[in-house]
């Protein structure tokens, strides 16, 4: 282990969908530097076999499954984990799911889970560490967002909107919690491959990072402390045209883009 960066009073982070993707690569890379871990999924099959190589690793590290769509469970689960790692000094909100949908079929329950998970969840995983964090004055909160919160993106209407509503959450949070101490760092990755992105009907192969990339930069963010955090950068360059288009052009060009990227029905 690498002695542990010097991030103020930051110490323990508490990862959320550690199980997974993004936030078991960032798991990984934050054990590597030395941070302790709380690490929390609802599926505990692979957060315990991660646990099992932090541990080998000599990690501090302590595991919990909650959904975090259960605020109950959720809040148990936080104060189990702090009971074994210590408080929670920087939230990484990974936890969330993402699915396409088409005018033809707008999978209104998709949309659901995706609202309770993405959106509500990071709220209640916040609500969990954040009286904790005002009674030390301290503390950083690092939402997972995305770029396809940035616009509608006409593929995945219901995940754009997820994701739009957690950036504008967090954005609101910022200037309060900043008041009482804490960080808001809300991060846009591109393309990763997981889960979440493999099943998707590309026409052509797309090209992705893989989670041990993406986490180097989660973990950049969390070092850091930035008010937003895009990567890579072709991605930060896209979304800023995107965010800046305007809107015939914006519609246009997703009209076109839609049909060429996938073979789903659009
Ligand atoms: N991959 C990308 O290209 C990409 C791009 C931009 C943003 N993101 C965002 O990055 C974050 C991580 O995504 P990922 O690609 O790493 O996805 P992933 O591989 O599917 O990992 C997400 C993890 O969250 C868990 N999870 C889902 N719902 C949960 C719940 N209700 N309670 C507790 N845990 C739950 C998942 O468990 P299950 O396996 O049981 O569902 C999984 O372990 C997400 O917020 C995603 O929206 C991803």
């Amino acid at each position: 282990m690498r002695k542990r960066d010097r991030v103020g009073a930051t110490s323990t982070v508490l990862v959320t969908g550690a199980a997974q993707g993004i936030g078991r690569a960032t798991a990984s890379a934050l054990a590597v530097r030395g941070f302790r871990l709380g690490l929390l999924d609802r599926a505990g099959g692979p957060l315990e076999e991660l646990v099992a190589d932090l541990r080998g690793a000599g990690a501090a590290v302590a595991s919990e499954v909650a959904d975090v769509r259960d605020g109950e469970s959720l809040g148990r689960a936080v104060a189990a984990l702090e009971d074994r790692v210590g408080p929670t000094d920087v939230l990484v909100a990974c936890a969330g799911v993402g699915s396409l949908s088409s005018a033809l079929d707008l999978d209104l329950e998709g949309f659901r889970q995706m609202l309770e998970v993405n959106v509500l969840g990071v709220a209640r995983s916040i609500e969990a560490v954040l009286p904790g964090m005002f009674a030390r004055g301290s503390g950083h909160i690092v939402g997972l967002s995305s770029v396809a919160g940035s616009r509608g993106m006409p593929w995945m209407p219901g995940y754009s909107a997820s994701k739009a509503a957690l950036t504008t959450y967090l954005e609101a949070l910022r200037p309060p919690l900043k008041r009482r101490g804490v960080t808001v760092t809300t991060v846009y990755p591109g393309f990763v491959r997981t889960g979440m992105t493999v099943g998707t009907p590309f026409r052509r192969p797309v090209p992705m990072m893989e989670p041990d990339e993406a986490a180097r930069h989660v973990v950049r963010a969390v070092l850091r402390r930035p008010r937003d955090y895009t990567f890579p950068l072709s991605t930060a360059l896209g979304m800023g045209v995107l965010r800046w288009l305007p809107n015939f052009l914006f519609d246009r060009m997703m009209d076109r883009a839609g049909p060429r990227a996938l073979t789903s029905e659009f």
